[in-house]
């Protein structure tokens, strides 16, 4: 069984009178020791994506649908005070712009030590200190970080508390959300390092939410390409990133500088930009972008197949084995 199965999910926002699908019929399966990146331009659906899984986005505005199967419990069905139970102890999420998250008033350390205490009633303050210095010392932070204030801590060690604090019960699952987007590179690579040696060290399943082709190249197993809500391409990193099957895959990558060859070919950028997500076409969501695109692609919905080395494609150009419409 996988560890966690997400099938058809959608994610609808009433924006007025206008229904916008930010995720649709997203699924895919992720194994326990995977580290699975998800990437896509921004406003392609991927913290909508990761906060569906965890239902935390705004109630009144956002409707969930399908099914996320984690260690077999639909997390998008079970009630609210299972959910709970399950938020934090066993997924965990590095929220996107989580550098500002914290109260600016409060020591960094306080307020971890309350989470601690609030999740673990019982604990003394002193068992809840020892937990976080802990967890600090684990990121890679000195014992004098717990009696800080935000303002006081760079932007890698600010991010490196959040990592700390979604560390807190050893999750089975932890989800980054742009988690070294604000970084500048050296810092986050020392922060992916880190969390490569910890998901090995406490048996983390991970999954990476990012625009950073880049990240994900350094840092996953696997990837998933989302685009306009929907998942383009989804396998191993070394395949679809060296060897795209997707235009827009083979676009995102086009966009971005190769550091590792002599080739000096200029930077291509997609033309276009995501449709409305209120007002989708009916055939392929890319069309309107694609230089492979035929009318078949504009009036025909598209159908995922699983390619012979294991990847999923949902393109009509490209011909492999077809085996299930998702
Ligand atoms: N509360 C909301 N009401 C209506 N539409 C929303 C709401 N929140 C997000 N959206 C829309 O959903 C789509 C996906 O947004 P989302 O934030 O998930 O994208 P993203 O891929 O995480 O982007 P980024 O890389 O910039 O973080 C966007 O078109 C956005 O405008
Ligand atoms: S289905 Fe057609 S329009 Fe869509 S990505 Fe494939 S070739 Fe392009
Ligand atoms: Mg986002």
């Amino acid at each position: 069984m996988s560890l966690l199965s997400i099938r058809d999910l959608c994610v609808d926002y009433r924006a007025g009178d206008r229904n916008v699908r930010a995720v649709d019929r997203f699924s895919l399966d992720i194994e326990a020791g995977d580290s699975l990146g998800i990437v896509g331009e921004s406003g392609s659906g991927k913290s909508t994506l990761v906060l569906a899984l965890l239902r935390l986005l705004p109630k009144n505005q956002a409707i969930i649908q399908g099914e996320a199967l984690f260690e077999g419990q639909d997390l998008i069905s079970m009630p609210e005070q299972t959910l709970n139970a399950l938020r934090w102890q066993e997924l965990s999420i590095v929220f996107q712009k989580a550098m500002n998250s914290f109260s600016p008033v409060h020591r960094v350390g306080y307020m971890m030590r309350d989470i601690y205490r609030l999740h673990c009633p019982g604990k003394s303050k002193e068992e809840g200190r020892a937990r976080v210095e802990e967890l600090l010392d684990m990121v890679g932070l000195p014992p004098r970080v717990y009696a800080l204030y935000p303002h006081e801590l760079s932007g890698g060690m600010m991010q490196r508390v959040n990592i700390a604090l979604s560390l807190m019960f050893n999750p089975k699952l932890l989800i980054l959300d742009e988690a070294t987007t604000a970084l500048d590179v050296v810092t986050q690579t020392q922060i992916l390092e880190e969390i490569a040696a910890l998901e090995k060290k406490l048996d983390i399943t991970r999954v990476m939410v990012t625009h950073d082709i880049s990240v994900i190249a350094s840092s996953c197993k696997n990837v998933a390409v989302l685009y306009a809500g929907r998942c383009l391409e989804t396998g191993a990193v070394e395949k679809v990133l060296l060897d795209p099957l997707h235009p827009y895959t083979k676009g995102l990558i086009n966009s971005f500088p190769k550091h590792n060859t002599e080739e000096k070919e200029p930077l291509r950028s997609i033309p276009g930009s995501l449709p409305d997500l209120s007002d989708v076409p009916p055939g392929c969501v890319f069309a309107p972008r694609c230089e492979l695109a035929q009318d078949r692609c504009v009036e025909e919905a598209v159908e995922t197949i699983l390619t012979a080395d294991g990847r999923r494609v949902c393109c009509h150009h490209y011909g492999g084995e077809r085996l299930a419409e998702q």
